[in-house]
């Protein structure tokens, strides 16, 4: 692997689609859509921060190329991530016509390209979609895999639909103009990566920070993951890493709590949870925790353990009387733990 030029990842799921990793991409980014998406109309699904930092260069880049294109924005965060905003979505598309043979590009973070990709995999039974992230959570993680979803009152994700975009264009330039915070909540993601996949551990082990490496690997993780279980029957899970208690905590946050920084808590807790019920001997978990720490800081959790147990009941990873829980064995040697509701405060605690 170079640093210069594009990269290209192949995603060979129930759709094929290729995830170019550039520097620059989004000034030319209506190019790259005109070889996988014949000339259509094409909303832009976008939250009002990245509308203002990158919508005019898309909607120009798909004017020059021949589309017709219209706009949606909605408010940033994770508040918006719901069933009105979902439902306002599908009214613009209907409102603008768009039909079967139409596009929609979500050009933002991941709340964007989870709804927008729950829209497009829902209205009229499913339009095409190309996710365009801009955060760095979404570009190693939540753009790929087709995992499409929104939020309800009791919980993460309740609704969703696996549908696979036709086209991910990451462009790390849009990461510069990201806020310290919201980078930092990309690292969480990828620390999550770090303990699954000793590639990426020794990568972020190293002082060395390269962005490209960093996006590439985790992007060529996940595609692996993906393509051996694209609807999540077992492989996939263990991208859940921390994921259980993270959904807990954002819920009780009412979504203050961003996802990124939620994960993060949540992989120290399975860390901590890992050592406790002897997983992992202390050498091993201090030197993970040494990697991690660097990369993803430890924050003070404002819940206790009952409160996000309590929370984490409602987790899609609930069956019956039993959640599985991702734990950590060793650096690459992550496994699916099944406990018993009644003994999840105790197993975490
Ligand atoms: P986000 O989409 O809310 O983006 C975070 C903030 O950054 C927002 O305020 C946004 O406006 C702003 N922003 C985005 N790009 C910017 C840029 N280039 N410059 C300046 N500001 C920018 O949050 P996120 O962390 O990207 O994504 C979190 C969401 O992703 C959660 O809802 C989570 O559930 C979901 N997710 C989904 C998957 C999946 O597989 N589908 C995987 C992981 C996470
Ligand atoms: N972020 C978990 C998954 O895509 O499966």
């Amino acid at each position: 692997m170079t640093n210069n030029g594009p990269l290209t990842i192949r995603v060979k799921a129930s759709g094929e689609y290729d995830i170019l990793i550039t520097e620059g991409a989004i000034f030319s980014v209506g190019t790259y859509i005109k070889k996988v998406i014949p000339l259509c109309k094409i909303a832009i699904v976008t939250d009002d921060t990245v509308d203002k930092l990158y919508s005019q260069m898309v909607f120009d880049s798909l004017v020059t190329n021949g589309y017709q294109v219209v706009k949606y924005v909605f408010p940033h965060g994770e508040q918006s991530k719901n069933i009105d905003t979902y439902g306002d979505i599908l009214n613009f598309l209907t409102e603008n016509d768009l039909t079967r043979t139409d596009c929609i590009v979500a050009l933002g973070g991941g709340v964007v390209g989870d709804m927008a990709g729950f829209a497009a995999a829902t209205y009229l039974r499913g339009i095409k979609y190309v996710q365009i992230p801009t955060t760095l959570l979404a570009q190693i993680d939540s753009s790929v895999g087709g995992k499409t979803a929104i939020d309800l009152k009791k919980g993460k994700n309740l609704v969703g639909a696996f549908c696979q975009p036709r086209l991910v264009v990451c462009d790390i330039t849009t990461l510069y103009t990201l806020p310290a915070n919201v980078f930092d909540e990309g690292m969480g993601e990828a620390a999550k990566y770090a303990l699954l996949d000793e590639k990426i551990y020794d990568l972020l082990k190293s002082d060395v920070r390269d962005l490209k490496k960093l996006i590439y690997l985790c992007v060529d993780y996940k595609r692996k993951v993906v393509e051996n279980d694209e609807f999540e029957k077992g492989e996939r899970k263990l991208l859940n890493l921390g994921h259980t208690v993270a959904h807990g905590i954002e819920r009780l946050s009412e979504y203050k709590i961003p996802h990124g920084k939620a994960v993060a808590m949540g992989l120290y807790a399975i860390l901590k949870a890992s050592l406790k019920n002897k997983f992992i001997d202390k050498k091993t978990y201090e030197e993970m925790l040494d990697v991690i720490s660097k990369i993803a800081p430890e924050h003070d959790c404002p819940f206790s353990i009952e409160q996000i147990a309590n929370a984490s009941l409602n987790d899609k990873k609930r069956s019956g009387d039993n959640i599985t829980l991702v734990t950590v064995h060793g650096v690459g040697d992550c496994r699916l733990t099944t406990v018993k509701i009644q003994d999840l405060t105790e197993f975490l605690s």
